[in-house]
């Protein structure tokens, strides 16, 4: 069973963004499956590779789209997303050093964290660009 079940509540109406979500969230799950699975190591290693460079990919998006349109939250947006990155390389850095896994509440909380973040903090810029189109 996934970890994240996506539901369409959690769409921000940015058809660019709410697609990378989706994305973002099956990588989650299949780093969690993969995690769960006791896949050998390589295997989780790379599916943490994925997810770093996806969520690098769509984080710059994020913040660019919101230098663009003048959004006044970006540098606490950015932080937020750093925090997440900080997470992941620190799951691989343990995974890779040590060759074990992080207790399975490390994944959990990732996914926490990601759908906290995409309710709260994404939202807010997603009610913003809903009222920018309507100004
Ligand atoms: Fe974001
Ligand atoms: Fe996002």
């Amino acid at each position: 069973m996934p970890v994240f079940e996506w539901d369409k509540n959690y769409e921000l109406g940015i058809d660019e963004f709410d697609e990378h979500h989706k994305q973002l969230v099956g990588l989650l799950n299949e780093t969690y499956d993969t995690f769960t699975g006791g896949e050998r190591h390589e295997t989780f290693g790379e599916i943490l590779d994925r997810l770093i460079d996806y969520a690098t990919y769509h984080f710059a998006a994020e913040e660019r789209w919101m230098g663009l349109n003048g959004y006044g939250g970006l540098q606490k947006h950015r932080m937020e997303h750093d925090e997440f990155s900080r997470r992941v390389v620190e799951i691989q850095d343990a995974f890779l050093k040590a060759k074990k896994h992080l207790p399975i509440e490390t994944l959990v909380l990732l996914k926490e964290w990601l759908l906290d973040h995409i309710l709260k903090e994404d939202a807010d810029y997603g009610r913003f660009a809903a009222q920018s189109r309507n100004v």
